[in-house]
This record gives structure tokens, C-alpha cells and sequence, in this order.
């Protein structure tokens, strides 16, 4: 490719980037003209640079997809290879034709109620931990909300009083306890405890690993790397010494 056609791409680029970043504000009206999921599965891509991510919006690719690739795609579980009972929940496609998401009937959705059945029928199965409350609230609003493949990058990033329970936690039970919790948990590590979360903190794994550093293994393992501001709290929360706040 010439230099000339790169720097062409890149205008067209920036310039789909700003006319579609304008239409993040009305998702709640667009998300109401989507019902039928598979339908919107083109129709409905809404991406865009995050100059007014809307706090009243659940984004598929920030919020949704973390969860399920940390709880539900893991190797041998419903990534592509190992599709358990032929569900495959890593990707956006994968997830609407296989998940039984339901937009007519969003608590009906099979993936959103596997999460909250209690025993044996429990997805993730025993010894995983169960997805937690703010994730399958999470899940559901997004069904709710027409179940898009839409996604928003927050600008700005607020680091006063970084806490674990109200920073850290939240973001390591959203991109990481799936695979780190119970007896199969990843390289051994446990993050469900904030005993756990602290011992690869003040090791350097934790901020190793979530960097990209070399010498660490990338995580979230098979995910995009965290956002920008979420590595900035993590580092800054281990700076102070990774306190149990
Ligand atoms: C899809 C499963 C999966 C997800 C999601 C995941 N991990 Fe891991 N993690 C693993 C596995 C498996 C290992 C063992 C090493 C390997 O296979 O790369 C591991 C290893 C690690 C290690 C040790 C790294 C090293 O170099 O020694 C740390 C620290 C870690 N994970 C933290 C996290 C954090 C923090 C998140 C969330 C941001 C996360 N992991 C998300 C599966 C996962």
C-alpha cells in the first residue's frame, strides 16, 4: 500500500469515526426500534469514538463480551472449538445465534438464565464462581436495550480515591473471575478473594500481565486488552500498596 492510500484510509476512517459518534446519545430510542436480534445483528453496529458515552447504556463490547469470554468462552467450555451443546458465546454473532437471546423476552434469554439457576443446571458449573449480580443485571439490560453490537470508549479518566472494592474489584470480577476462580483456575490463581487479587498484585503479575509486559502472560487471556484508564487505577492501586479498601 502507497503512503498516499494510507493516509487516505486514515481520513475516511476519522471521518466515519466522527459521524457515527454522534448517534451514541440517542441508543436508548434506537435500541427500542430493535427487536429482532439476529436482524440487528448488522443493522445495529453502533461504534463510535466515545464523545457521550451514555451512563444509561449497556455497550456490547466494553461491558458484555468481557463477561462472557472471562466466564463462558474459556477452552473447553463455548469458545469456537469446544462449543458445548453446540454454544459458542465469543463473539457477537456467535452469542445471538447461539445464546438464545430472546429480545421479546429478555429474562426468558437461555445464556441470562443458566446464570442464575441455582445446583447443578448453574452456568458456569461448580467449582467456577457464579457470575456475579452486577454482570447478569448487566447482561439483562442489554438484552433489554435490544441486545446490540454496540460499543463506547469513555473520554476521560477519573482516578481520585482509587478503592479496590469500588475500582479494582469490580473490574477483575468483570474481565478476569471466570477463569480465576475455583479449583481449575488459571495458572492456579484465585482472584475471587482479595487475598488472592493483592499476592499477584504486589508480585508484579498482576501489572505485568494486564500491560502486556514481556515475561507475563497477556491477560485477559484471548481478550482485548484493558482500557487505558482501567490499567492507569490498577497501577495506581498497587502503588499504594494494594490496600484492602
Ligand atoms: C479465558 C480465561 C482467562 C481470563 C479471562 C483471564 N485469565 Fe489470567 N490466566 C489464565 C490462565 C489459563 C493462566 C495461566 C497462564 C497461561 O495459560 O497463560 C492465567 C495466568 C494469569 C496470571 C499469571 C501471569 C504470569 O505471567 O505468571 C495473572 C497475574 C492473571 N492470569 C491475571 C488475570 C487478570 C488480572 C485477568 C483479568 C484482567 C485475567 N487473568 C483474565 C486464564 C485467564
Amino acid at each position: 500500500m502507497t503512503r498516499k492510500t494510507q493516509i487516505n484510509q486514515l481520513w475516511i476512517s476519522v471521518f466515519i469515526i466522527l459521524a457515527l459518534s454522534s448517534s451514541c446519545k440517542h441508543d436508548q430510542e434506537l435500541a427500542n426500534t430493535v427487536s429482532d436480534p439476529t436482524g440487528g445483528s448488522t443493522a445495529s453496529n453502533n461504534n463510535n469514538n466515545g464523545s457521550g458515552c451514555s451512563p444509561d447504556s449497556i455497550y456490547f463490547v466494553q461491558r458484555v463480551l468481557p463477561i462472557f469470554q472471562s466466564s463462558c468462552a474459556m477452552s473447553g467450555c463455548h469458545n469456537t472449538t469446544s462449543h458445548k451443546e453446540g454454544i459458542i458465546l465469543d463473539s457477537y454473532s456467535s452469542i445471538l445465534t447461539t445464546g438464545g437471546i430472546n429480545t421479546n423476552n429478555p429474562a426468558g434469554s437461555k445464556v441470562y438464565r443458566v446464570m442464575l439457576n441455582n445446583g447443578e443446571d448453574q452456568m458456569p458449573p461448580f467449582p467456577s464462581a457464579p457470575v456475579g449480580s452486577s454482570q447478569t443485571s448487566a447482561i439483562l439490560k442489554w438484552i433489554q436495550q435490544g441486545a446490540r453490537d454496540n460499543s463506547c470508549i469513555a473520554t476521560g479518566c477519573d482516578t481520585a480515591n482509587v478503592k479496590y472494592s469500588t475500582h479494582i474489584k469490580p473490574i477483575i470480577s468483570n474481565f478476569c473471575q471466570g477463569c480465576h476462580s475455583g479449583t481449575s483456575a488459571g495458572g492456579g490463581i484465585n482472584l475471587v478473594t482479595y487475598d488472592g487479587v493483592k499476592a499477584v498484585a504486589l508480585n508484579s503479575k498482576l501489572i505485568g500481565s494486564i500491560s502486556f509486559m514481556s515475561g507475563y502472560s497477556a491477560m485477559p487471556k484471548n481478550g482485548s486488552k484493558l482500557s487505558d484508564c482501567d490499567i492507569k487505577k490498577v497501577n495506581l492501586w498497587i502503588n499504594a500498596g494494594a490496600p484492602n479498601n
